[in-house]
């Protein structure tokens, strides 16, 4: 067999951001009794009763209802090949203007392999070359930066306070950008409790955003992964329905709301794009142009789950996040007032060691005196059965390397306690006190 050395591969293959989730996978995996407040999962009690054929049938109805089918012509529509757009595009976009208040047309949806899928896209789409470049919040999510990384588009940073990224420092990335000849074209936020800082980014700065973005010229890629987590009467609007909104390429998932495994999420692209032939398109119709060569079509089937329960829950998904957010923001509190209880006896905090308190999302980050490596994990694994996430994945500078995120998502309350009780031992070991 020849053998291939790695760096003639794609250079993105030696960076160990790629491995980052594996990294954490494998060492859950070597110590399957831990408690790991590392996955950024939906909780299985929203999952393991949910009939998926139900849904499956629901949406074949709905297909013979609105489309006129008999049962074989709607079956067809699942069991073949799909578009490239997707097929519950017209469901998707009535729950959006239903759940966020966002006015969209189906046209400018593209159904994804989750919001995975559509960042990848996006940013194909938008960055025509090495002159483009992507600006994020630091910290920031891991699959956009993966995504940039594995298609050569260049990233900046930009250091984000407790209400969202830095303008200035932003505005001033664009010019050192300008004045090089290159240009920021899309900027990735998540401004409601973002993974993995929980930051809500607050009215003021989402108008200011938009303002920047006018001004600088560029898009905002808005992805709204857990604003359904938002307790009821501090849900801000999302950057989309915001006047300045057309800017704004919305992105999202029904992995932590409804069903990971179903893999499907969307893309809002509806800024319309000029063509020499003066036909004009839209944005979307190019991501559905790019995904017909990477994933030629969301499965329909998983779709159909997914626009199953959307017909089930009345066509929106309000409800449905009012219920299962409830269990998010009681294992939030949980994790927190466990956090007091053992880490701040007392009141008295261990020293060097300080967290966030969101109140949504699925995270929470823990600053401590050391350095957070894959060695420390190791330690807190193999002697006191605890797990957690390091934060460096999610940043581009070093600013995260004494950072760890803790999710409790996932856990159930007795776990949850254990875990922060394991965890206090852990941050008790003699290495944090070098
Ligand atoms: C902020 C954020 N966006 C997107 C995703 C991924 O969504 P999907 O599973 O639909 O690809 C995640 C998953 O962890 C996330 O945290």
């Amino acid at each position: 067999m020849p053998g291939l050395e790695q760096d003639t591969l794609h250079a993105s293959l030696q960076d160990p951001l790629l491995d980052s989730i594996g990294f954490l996978n494998e060492v859950m995996s070597r110590f399957p009794q831990a408690i790991s407040f590392a996955p950024g999962a939906p909780h299985l009690a929203h999952l393991l009763d949910d009939d998926l054929t139900r849904y499956v049938e629901l949406y074949v109805d709905h297909l013979r209802r609105t489309r006129g089918l008999d049962l074989h012509g709607a079956r067809r529509l699942l069991y073949e090949y799909g578009p490239a757009r997707g097929l519950i595009n017209d469901l998707v976009a009535a729950a959006l203007q239903d759940d966020l208040q966002c006015a969209v047309a189906a046209e400018s949806l593209v159904i994804t392999v989750g919001a995975q899928e559509a960042m990848l896209l996006t940013l194909r789409a938008l960055c025509r070359d090495r002159t483009d470049v992507l600006a994020v919040a630091e910290p920031c999510f891991v699959g956009i930066t993966g995504a940039a990384r594995l298609l050569d588009v260049d990233v900046v940073a930009v250091p984000e306070d407790g209400r969202g990224p830095d303008l200035a420092a932003l505005e001033k990335e664009c010019a050192v950008l300008r004045a090089a000849g290159r240009r920021v074209r899309a900027m990735y936020v998540a401004p409601d409790y973002a993974n993995p800082s929980g930051t809500v980014m607050d009215l003021d700065t989402r108008r200011r955003l938009l303002e920047v973005a006018a001004r600088q010229d560029f898009l905002l890629v808005e992805d709204n992964a857990y604003g359904f987590t938002a307790p009821e009467k501090h849900q801000l609007p999302s950057l989309k329905a915001m006047p300045g909104g057309d800017r704004v390429v919305l992105l999202g998932t029904f992995a932590k709301l409804c069903l990971p495994g179903a893999r499907v999420g969307y893309a809002v692209a509806d800024q319309p794009v000029h063509t020499p032939d003066g036909r004009g398109r839209l944005l979307a119709d190019e991501l559905a142009a790019l995904k017909s060569m990477v994933t030629v079509n969301t499965a329909p089937l998983c779709q159909a789950v997914i626009g199953g329960m959307l017909l089930e829950q009345g066509g929106s998904f309000t409800k449905l996040a009012r219920e299962r957010s409830a269990l998010y923001r009681r294992n939030l509190g949980m994790l927190l007032d466990s956090l007091d209880r053992h880490l701040s006896p007392g009141g008295q905090t261990l020293p060097g060691i300080s967290w966030n308190r969101p109140e949504g999302g699925f995270f929470v980050r823990m600053r401590v005196p050391v350095r957070v490596d894959a060695a420390l994990l190791e330690l807190a694994a193999s002697r006191y059965g605890v797990l957690w996430t390091p934060m460096s994945q999610f940043y581009l500078s070093t600013a995260g390397d004494d950072e760890l995120r803790l999710s409790c998502s996932y856990l159930d309350a007795e776990r949850i306690e254990e875990g922060v009780l394991r965890l206090a031992a852990f941050l008790r070991d003699p290495v944090f006190r070098q």
